[in-house]
Formats: C-alpha cells, structure tokens, sequence
C-alpha cells in the first residue's frame, strides 16, 4: 500500500470510495487528460464526476479566477452587491426558459436541492413529495430522503414524507417486455392510485433527475415527465428536474435534461460542471415561487467572486464553442462503436446514453444478474490501458462515462476503442 492510502485510510471515513485497487493520485491536468504521481497519464471519461466540463487548464476560467483573485477579493458574502453573481444569473434566468426566473446560488448540488426541497415544501404548505426509484439527489438528511437508491441511503431520518415513482425500472419484473408507450401508461396509472390512495392532500412536489446519474445514466422514456406533469398540474404539485448532471447541453439534444420530454419545470437544480471544478451549485424556479420563503435564506460561500468568475468564464466559453452540439455530435460516434457489445458479449447486459453520458452495463455471464465484479474488472483495464471511467447504477454494475464536453472526436474514438478492448478482455476472462 503506498504511504498516500495508509495515511488516506488512517484518516478519511471508510465509506468515502476510492477507485482501483492502487487508488492513483492525480497532479497535473491538461486539455481531457491527466497526470498521476507516478507520470501516468490518462483520457479522462469521467472528469472528476462529471464535473470538469471543460476539462483542465483551460486558460479563459483560469485567467477570469486569477483576475478575480488579484483584485484581493476572494469573499464578500452576498451582504453585498456581486456584480458577477447577478451577471451569471442573469444568463442562468435566460437560460432556464423558466418564466420570471430568479436564481440562488450555493455551493454543491446537495444544497441546491435542499434549497428546491425548502422552496417547494413552503409554497405548497406541504412536507409531502413525490421522488423516483434508483435516484440520487445528495447526502444530506433532506436530499437522502428523496434519494431511492439502497447503495446511499444511510438514514431514514427524513424531513420529509417521501413517495417513490416508477418510471426508471424497465427491469422490474412487473414491466418487463412493454413497449415505452406501454409502460409510461403504466407509470402514470401508479402515479394517479399513489396521489389517491397513499398521500394525505397537497403534496409539494415532485423531484426527479432527467438521466439519474449515480443510478447509472437509467432514463426514463422520453414523454414521461410530460405525462406525470399533466397528472401534477391536476392537483397544482410543484417539478423539481434536478439537472446537477444533465444540465448544460451533456444530453446533446437539449441544454437542459428535462427538454427531451417536453417539460419546463417549476424549479431546477444544478452544480457539477458549472464552475469547472470550482464549488457553485444552486437553484433556479419561477421568481414567484423563489420570492416565498417565509423567512430570511443565505449561503455564506454561494455564488462568491472566485466560483462566480470560474462560472462565468465556463458558461460563456461553452456557449461559444457550442459544447452541446459536440455532445450531440459524439454521442452516436461512442454508442455506435458500444452497442454490438451488448448482442455479442454475454457479459455486457446493455448500453444507452445520451449526448456525452453514457453507460454499458455488466452482467454475469451465466444468470445475466448484475455483475459488480465484472464493472470493478472493467475499471482496473481501462485504467491499464490508460482510460478513466466511472461506475454507478443500483447494484454497482454499470460502467459511466460522461467525458469533458470539449472532446475530440480522435478522443472519442481513443477512449471508445479502449473501452471496447477492456470490456472485451473481461468477458473472456469471466467465461
Ligand atoms: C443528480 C445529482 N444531484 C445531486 C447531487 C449532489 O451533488 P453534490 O455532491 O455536489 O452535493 C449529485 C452528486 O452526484 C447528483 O448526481
């Protein structure tokens, strides 16, 4: 064990993961790659979460950061006016297509859903919500009750009363064989007996991510939010699209992860790849409903000068380089080299995606059950090979790759042909 892990282990929780079996070090980054201690360096598929969108060292946000921080002004708290706060607002109001949109910057996604959970539960004079199977929306009490995924939900401590929808478990024995029309019909029937049968009048809100992210990029079929919002706006019950991993145009299709069904929400939530590394989340809803709280709200370090500037810079440079449509461009150019994969390797159960988000599931080759072991495999041999991933889903089996939004197609197929080779070398290996 290096002398790193054993001070890591001595000093860290047990249940903060690492990847690989020799955990690497990264120290220097530069464009979609990375260097470890040992000068190693990688093509990076996974982006620290999603979450270097731009990937690293890009000389505009480290220019806008370093400008910021020579002016000697790294906090003021929002006591006072942040001319790049109500700047990057203004752009995230505009770009939201929420009508009279207001913003509230914080500084993760677990915040921003808390703030989307508090503001829905006011407005609606409600601690009821609606939440999805296999989701995840963050590891506070608020967040980890709205959170349907065993493999992070360490408490049942709950603010909240919490009801879980279908809509991402086509698996599930009871839907197995339905055509998406077939099963969204079945979705919202559950979703009508739930609000007729198992809630007490007014639930708040629904929250649901568009592709869940730590639940393994599973979607729901594209219309079902549109269906369940029908249903919602029966009964006046608030959308939350918590958009922390499908927002920014990541899909390709839409800049928002919500837009593949049709919907604009009442509220949406973000963070990860908005500052490029720099810690900013926060929500964005309807001014009405933002303007309702019953008292007095701050996030000390939300929306600060240094994460703003980062923001800024981030956000102007992917619109100008229209990093969506690289997204929507290199989707097909990754799925289409991973899909045969599923029909011609017993152990690879499925492959889907979005834009730059896409996953493969392993399975065992013999029950076709989900396989851990196999997607940990998978890991240590694009690691060998000189590729990072990510791994997610319920049961831990399923491979996510959600590269920087400025790949090249020649890393798109770099990482692609990797990903093939490993997975290949892994099923053999399991038969
Ligand atoms: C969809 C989603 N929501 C919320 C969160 C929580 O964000 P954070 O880790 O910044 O608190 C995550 C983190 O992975 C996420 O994927």
């Amino acid at each position: 064990m290096s002398d790193l892990l054993a001070r890591h282990r001595a000093v860290m929780p047990s249940w903060l993961a690492l990847y690989y079996d020799n955990p690497i070090e990264i120290v220097t980054g530069k464009g979609n790659r990375v260097t470890d201690a040992d000068g190693v360096t990688y093509l990076d598929f996974f982006a620290g979460i999603v979450t270097n969108m731009l990937g690293y060292d890009v000389a505009e946000v480290r220019e806008a950061v370093e400008r910021q921080l020579a002016r000697g002004v790294a906090h003021t708290s929002t006591l006072y006016l942040l001319r790049g706060q109500v700047e990057l607002a203004e752009k995230i109001a505009r770009l939201s297509g929420i009508p009279d949109a207001k913003v509230f910057f914080t500084n993760s996604g677990t915040e921003a859903n808390e703030t989307a959970l508090l503001l829905a539960t006011c407005a609606r004079g409600s601690d009821q919500v609606l939440a999805m199977r296999n989701s995840y929306h963050g590891r506070s009490y608020g967040t980890i009750a709205v959170t349907g995924n065993r493999g992070w939900k360490n408490s049942s401590l709950s603010p909240l009363n919490v009801h879980y929808l279908h809509g991402t478990d086509r698996d599930h024995p009871a839907f197995r064989g339905m055509g998406d029309e077939e099963y969204v019909e079945v979705c919202v029937a559950d979703l009508r007996d739930v609000l007729a049968t198992a809630t007490a009048p007014d639930v708040a809100c629904l929250i649901a991510e568009p592709v869940q992210g730590v639940g393994g990029f599973a979607m729901a079929p594209e219309g079902l939010f549109a269906a369940y919002k029908e249903v919602l706006d029966e009964h006046g019950i608030l959308f939350v699209s918590d958009e922390v991993q499908t927002g920014w145009g990541r899909t390709g299709s839409h800049f928002w992860g919500i837009g593949a069904h049709g919907v604009v929400p009442d509220a949406m939530t973000f963070a990860k790849g908005l500052g490029n590394g720099f810690a900013i989340g926060g929500v964005v809803a309807r001014g009405d409903l933002m303007d309702g709280l019953p008292a007095n709200g701050v996030a000390t370090f939300g929306g600060n000068p240094v994460s703003t500037a980062a923001a800024n810079a981030t956000l102007d440079y992917l619109l100008d380089h229209d990093l969506q449509a690289n997204a929507a461009r290199l989707g097909p150019v990754l799925l289409d080299g991973l899909r045969p994969l599923a029909a011609s390797l017993a152990t690879v159960g499925a492959v889907r995606g979005r834009g730059l988000m896409f996953a493969v599931d392993m399975v065992e080759p013999d029950s076709g059950e989900p396989s851990p072991r196999l997607a940990a495999a998978v890991l240590e041999e694009t690691r060998r090979r000189g590729l990072l991933i990510g791994k997610g889903g319920l049961h831990g089996h399923t491979l996510r790759m959600a590269p920087p939004m400025t790949l090249s197609e020649e890393e798109a197929r770099e990482g692609r042909d990797i990903l093939v080779e490993a997975i290949t070398a892994v099923d053999a290996a399991a038969r």
